[in-house]
């Protein structure tokens, strides 16, 4: 197959969804549809436990078996389609975060009894934040859950999407009968725990045809012609380009544990998700179809169990084909590497890739060489863009314990923040440093980290911080007067950005009014 055959075929996505939503349970059910999983289970083992929020390191041990799932490809009707796993714990959010930036389209599921969750709101923010399209999937039809067109006023109103139902279900919980497949106008009748491949779906094309009474009852069908016209008069059509834009997302509806409604999701994304896109970098935008090789690391993912010390830097692909044994240039590093045993995901097990193309994720066994965003080419000098720090959520102050490891001390955290573990901040007053975090979790691992990588120790003391604003203005008076006024609030990022340290949301709302030309941004990258 020749090299733009094999863009054309990739489909590169994240799931994005609140803890317990489903998305292990999908992808599960996805895997298996692709044959990469033969049995119900095999990535639910990997799943970080929910009691063990308080154990960091059972929780890392965990997490070390799931880099084998951080990204998991399957074959599915002629296409190779990668899902990146988004790690659901509310502590590894950020390290969620950045794996949006390496993704070209999302689904984002949704429990149906729980509607719109906090962190389902926070990943489809970020998406956003690159007009990323998304397929939403409300999952959990065998349970009572929400009204389904409040569901989508929900999903409209929280998430900011424009929705269109592709898929509407036929009651739920106890009496949900099936789903109406909108986009392909196809009836297919609920079974628990049913084979849905055997299973055909009925052809309806007109809803007033009698088979729809005859299989789902008079009641429940007059009610889908109902809905199925309420929906046609309020929800826009179906159109591809404005998927592809970010700008609607069709909705589809099911129940992953029982693997129903998921095919239909299923064969929509390979008909719509977008194949690799361009990506920007500050000097070009790179097409995936040029000859020449580019690709970014957006995650570095250190073992910190002392028996299995590795560091592996997932790399995405963007431009023309990855080889092993081939010297590409690392250019933060200004320097020629080859890597000789680069890996790639396929389910649970993980392979030597000898080449791969846009799209794909090869993991890079790496000594320290690699930060978070770093680029490699054949040579050409491109910084990507896209992969910024987004705003931290939880504050400390971090102070040496040990003043004979000073030296220490600095190499660990800087090496830390590189892997993208936390961020470091540079308060402008006193120099003191702050460690922002998304979890509370990830204070204690770099502590652990810090004593047993570094020889280093340090305690923490607690700083009532709402949240980093990263500032910028092109009045340079204002900007004056903005510093002058707020100085003891400004701190440098580990790049040396100027970052405002709000005490709450009301002091960052303040200082928006009174320094109006002063923009303030929550990601480090504007
Ligand atoms: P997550 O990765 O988003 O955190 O969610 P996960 O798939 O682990 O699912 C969370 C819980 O929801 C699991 O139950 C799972 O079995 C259940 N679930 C997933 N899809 C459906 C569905 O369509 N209907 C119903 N009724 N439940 C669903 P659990 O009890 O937490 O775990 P387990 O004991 O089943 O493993």
């Amino acid at each position: 197959m020749s090299r733009i055959e094999e863009i054309k075929r990739r489909k590169t996505f994240g799931i994005v969804s609140h803890p317990d939503a489903g998305k292990t349970t999908l992808t599960e059910k996805l895997l298996l549809f692709g044959g990469a999983i033969q049995s119900a289970g095999a990535v639910k083992s990997n799943k970080i436990k929910k009691h063990a929020t308080s154990d960091f390191m059972e929780i890392e041990k965990q997490r070390g078996i799931s880099v084998a799932t951080s990204v998991m490809a399957f074959e599915y009707r002629g296409k190779k389609i990668n899902i990146l796993d988004t790690p659901g714990h509310k502590d590894f959010a950020e390290d969620t975060y950045r794996t949006l930036t390496a993704v070209d389209s999302a689904i984002v599921v949704i429990d149906v009894a729980k509607g719109v969750e906090t962190q389902t709101e926070k990943l489809v923010g970020v998406c956003k934040m690159r007009d990323t399209p998304m397929i939403v999937f409300i999952n959990k039809m065998d349970r009572e859950g929400k009204d389904g067109f409040d569901l989508l006023d929900e999903i409209e109103g929280k998430l900011g999407l424009k929705v269109c139902p592709l898929s509407w279900p036929i009651g739920m919980g106890q009496r949900f009968q099936g789903v109406y497949n909108i986009y392909k106008k196809e009836l297919v009748l609920f079974r628990a725990h049913g084979k849905q491949e055997g299973e055909a779906a009925i052809v309806i094309t007109d809803l007033n045809d009698p088979i729809l009474d005859e299989k789902v009852g008079e009641a429940a069908a007059n009610e889908l012609r109902e809905e199925i016209e309420m929906i046609s008069e309020v929800y826009p059509e179906f159109d591809v380009e404005k998927y592809e834009a970010g700008e609607l997302s069709p909705v589809f509806v099911g129940s992953a544990i029982n693997n129903f409604g998921v095919k239909e999701m299923l064969d929509c994304f390979v008909d719509i998700a977008p194949n690799p896109l361009p990506r920007e970098t500050e000097q070009r935008l790179i097409d995936p179809f040029e000859e020449l090789f580019t690709g970014f690391v957006f995650k570095i993912h250190a073992n910190i169990d002392p028996k299995h010390r590795d560091r592996i830097a997932f790399l995405r692909i963007c431009s023309g084909t990855f080889r092993r044994n081939t010297n590409y240039y690392h250019v933060r590093q200004d320097k020629k590497m080859k890597f000789a045993a680069p890996t790639s995901f396929m389910a649970a097990k993980k392979e030597v890739v000898e080449e791969a193309f846009p799209g794909d994720i090869v993991g890079l066994y790496d000594s320290g060489n690699f930060k978070i965003g770093d680029g490699l080419s054949e040579g050409e000098k491109i910084h990507f863009k896209g992969i910024p720090a987004f705003s931290p959520e939880q504050f400390r102050y971090v102070n040496n314990a040990d003043p004979l490891k000073s030296k220490q001390l600095a190499k660990g955290i800087e090496q830390l923040m590189d892997e993208g573990v936390a961020q470091v901040f540079t308060k402008e007053i006193n120099n003191r440093k702050i460690i922002g975090t998304v979890g509370a979790l990830q204070f204690e691992v770099i502590q652990y980290r810090l004593k047993h990588e570094y020889g280093a120790s340090c305690e923490y003391e607690p700083v009532g911080l709402h949240k980093a604003a990263w500032v910028d203005c092109d009045n340079a008076e204002a900007l004056k007067e903005f510093t002058a006024k707020r100085k003891r609030d400004l701190a440098r990022d580990k790049d040396g950005k100027l970052v405002m340290m709000a005490e709450s949301a009301w002091s960052l709302k303040m200082a928006q009014e009174t320094h109006p030309d002063v923009r303030f941004h929550f990601t480090s990258e504007f």
